[in-house]
């Protein structure tokens, strides 16, 4: 069975790189006219017009956590592609810091863009473009963080606060939005092998890799294959669910820590 998008206005941020890129480039296999949103104009221009050969993309090169562009950028879009059908938000920064270092500044930039701005972001286009039209559907970002601690050194309290948060305004914009037709879920992976993840782990792929059960990090392509399921409308009757995509960590313990790096190495070929 295929997924198919075709004609709907598919509104992607963080798509100027990782798994928002990959989640663009299956939009537009799939028939979408994707509008692309990054803060990082340069690498949105390559990347549109890249995926602009193959088929219908707009890009909108925007730095979200400026909240009061975002409904002037809403209407944009609408008078520019069209009204907004799905609205995917992988857009997020992700450093790496020990709780006992992170600071203020700090703390409030990460929720600027991981939750404020992703909230903000959806309330406009839910408001301007959904709930007048009876339909919609949201994908969120959430990461396994949010949903477990992370042991040292990939921790990260206000990374992890922020990707929980996003679990609870899915399920709030879920329950408000429902009886107008939108729908809203998340997605929670575990490591994928993007920019993001390898500045984390660089040389310690082989241990990151020995905790998958099924024996991977995922590819942005595993991640975004299963987004778009709940994007479309074969997820028509679910709504304010989280999804894992993580190779099976979250519903095991693997936990080799005791191993050295080459029995681990050796544990994630075998
Ligand atoms: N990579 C992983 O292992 C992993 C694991 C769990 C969850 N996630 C989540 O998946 C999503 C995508 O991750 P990725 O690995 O592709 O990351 P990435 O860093 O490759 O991509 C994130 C994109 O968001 C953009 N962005 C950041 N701040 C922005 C802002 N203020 N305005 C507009 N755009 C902005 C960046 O420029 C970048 O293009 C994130 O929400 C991340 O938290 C990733």
């Amino acid at each position: 069975m295929d997924i198919r998008f075709d004609d709907k206005v598919c509104v992607v941020t963080g798509s100027a790189r990782g798994i928002g890129y990959a989640l663009a480039e299956l939009l537009v296999d799939s028939g979408a006219r994707v509008v692309m949103i990054d803060v990082l104009a340069e690498r949105l221009a390559e990347s549109a017009a890249t995926l602009g050969a193959k088929g219908s993309v707009t890009a909108y090169p925007q730095d979200i956590t400026r909240i009061g562009e975002l409904g002037p950028l809403v209407s944009r879009i609408r008078a520019e592609v069209g009204e907004i059908d799905v609205l995917i938000q992988p857009a997020a920064v992700g450093p790496q810091r020990y709780a006992a270092d992170i600071t203020e500044q700090e703390w409030d930039d990460v929720f600027a863009v991981n939750t404020k701005a992703l909230f903000f972001l959806m309330r406009e286009v839910v408001g301007q473009s959904m709930v007048p039209r009876g339909s919609g559907s949201v994908v969120n970002f959430s990461s396994i963080a949010g949903l477990v601690g992370m042991r040292k050194p990939l921790c990260s309290a206000h990374y992890s606060a922020s990707k929980g948060a996003v679990v609870a305004i899915t399920r709030q914009g879920a329950a408000e939005w429902a009886e107008h037709g939108v729908r809203v879920n998340a997605v929670a992976s575990g490591g994928v092998l993007t920019e993001m993840t390898m500045s984390l782990i660089g040389d310690d792929l082989d241990k990151a890799t020995a905790l998958v059960p099924l024996g991977r990090l995922s590819q942005p392509q595993d991640v975004a294959s299963a987004v778009l399921f709940y994007a479309s409308d074969l997820a028509a009757n679910i709504t304010g669910q989280l999804f894992v995509v993580d190779g099976g960590g979250y519903g095991a313990q693997s936990d080799p820590g005791y191993l050295t790096p080459e029995q681990i190495a050796a544990y994630a070929r075998s």
